[in-house]
């Protein structure tokens, strides 16, 4: 089934942003077209969707791609009133929408892989861009989202770490109802964005902690083209990644690319005080 418009209006009844929700066939990107909507001024709650990318964006980069009419790619235009320094929050209330979102339409429990992806079993069905641009009617950030919703089948650089939610619930067998699933999602990332201030976002950073999926792990990563290694400990109440070191030392990551979990045959046998 095609994704409708108004379909995803409907399934998505909501009471602090007033989404206004395009469609189109093709595009390069819907971040870059949002983005164009926000540079003419156009109001918060705008939200694209594309059946096909031509030009798909990913962090780093890095490109995202998905057969047409399978999943879902959509951007969403927001206007936050509040302080910028809260703006990195929006990635993680995003993450948390999501999971909900999906948990509410469908018999499954996505996890958060910090800081932008979602998972299921260890595998990544989506991933989430947010962008900051300045326009003349005032800074603003698009928030670009992928799901794998229906895809069957990845390239073979991300064949082994990719899946989508058609995949985990029933191997594939079930096309499922993007409209539906857009809707979820949309109604769950207006109530999870208006949690951003001081006085609500500690109560969301719990849930996100519960739903995380790096905690407790042991993982490689870099930060600003170094190498790190160690075990996440926590999520600080900014959402930052808390990772013991294999020196014993405490960091407290607000970005870091490339995790990946090691798996070790044993507590400790890496060599480094594990708690
Ligand atoms: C990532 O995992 O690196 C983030 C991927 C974000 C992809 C979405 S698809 C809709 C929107 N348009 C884009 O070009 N990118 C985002």
């Amino acid at each position: 089934m095609k994704l409708e418009a108004e379909k995803i209006q409907m399934a998505s009844q909501t009471s602090h942003l007033k989404w206004k929700i395009t469609v189109l066939d093709e595009i390069g990107s819907t971040s870059d077209y949002v983005r164009d909507l926000g540079k003419q001024g156009a109001p918060e709650g705008w939200v694209v969707f594309a059946e096909f990318q031509t030009k798909g964006r990913g962090r780093r980069e890095k490109t995202w791609k998905a057969l047409p009419g399978r999943d879902l790619m959509f951007s969403v235009l927001l206007r936050p009133r509040s302080e910028p320094s809260r703006w990195p929050r929006i990635t993680t209330l995003a993450a948390l929408a999501i999971c909900k979102g999906i948990s509410n339409e469908l018999p499954i429990s996505p996890q958060i892989k910090w800081p932008n992806d979602i998972y299921i079993q260890g595998k990544k069905v989506c991933g989430i861009l947010a962008e900051t641009l300045s326009t003349p009617s005032g800074a603003c950030v698009v928030l670009g989202i992928g799901v794998n919703v229906n895809s069957l089948d990845f390239d073979p650089e991300i064949q082994s770490t990719a899946t989508s939610l058609s995949l985990m619930i029933e191997g594939g067998k079930r096309v499922l109802d993007r409209n539906l699933l857009a809707g979820a999602i949309l109604m769950a990332l207006d109530v999870e964005l208006s949690r951003m201030e001081d006085d609500q976002f500690p109560a969301a950073m719990e849930e996100v902690r519960a739903q995380s999926w790096l905690i407790g792990r042991t993982i490689r990563g870099s930060v600003d083209g170094s190498d790190f290694f160690g075990r996440v400990t926590d999520l600080d109440p900014e959402g930052h990644l808390i990772v013991i070191l294999s020196d014993g030392t405490l960091a407290d990551l607000s970005s870091a690319e490339n995790i990946r979990e090691v798996i070790c045959d044993g507590v400790g046998s890496l060599g480094f005080p594990l708690k």
